[in-house]
């Protein structure tokens, strides 16, 4: 076997030994982006949001979750509403577009942050839309 025999043979061996690895990667990050929780997933009815305001859905897949609408262009806001404080549900104030803790006063805004304490960590936060009749949240 002369140098340049060598150097393919080897060159072979070691595509051979790093494609499916690359292979095996890809698939990996194709999985992720599919995962089931990553799903829209139907949690109401769009009727019992219009006619409220707001929807509680207290068992979906992710846990209690608060949606609502946050200005007259039915702008769309969900919420895990239990209180980062002490599990209080908080109720949502739409004189001042803000989340409010009825326990120890605890405020939150549209997008969930803290803006008066004790609370010091921010309301979990989902995606949310409206598709026909259902309230999807991801
Ligand atoms: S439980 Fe909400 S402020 Fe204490």
């Amino acid at each position: 076997m002369n140098r340049r025999n060598f150097l393919n043979w080897v060159g072979a061996g070691w595509i051979a030994t790093c494609l499916p690895i690359a292979i095996a990667a890809c698939s990996s990050k194709e999985t992720t982006q599919n995962a089931p929780d990553q799903k829209w997933q139907k949690i109401g009815s769009s009727n019992e949001l219009n006619a409220n305001g707001k929807l509680l859905a207290k068992n979906t897949p992710v846990g209690e979750v608060l949606v609502v609408k946050t200005s007259q262009q039915n702008d769309l806001v969900a919420v895990n509403p239990k209180c980062t404080h002490a599990g209080c549900t908080v109720e949502w104030k739409s004189d001042t577009n803000k989340f409010v803790c009825p326990c120890h006063g605890s405020e939150f805004s549209v997008d969930g942050k803290v803006q008066a304490a004790p609370a010091t960590a921010p309301l979990k936060t989902y995606a949310v839309k409206i598709d026909g009749d259902a309230v999807l949240i991801q």
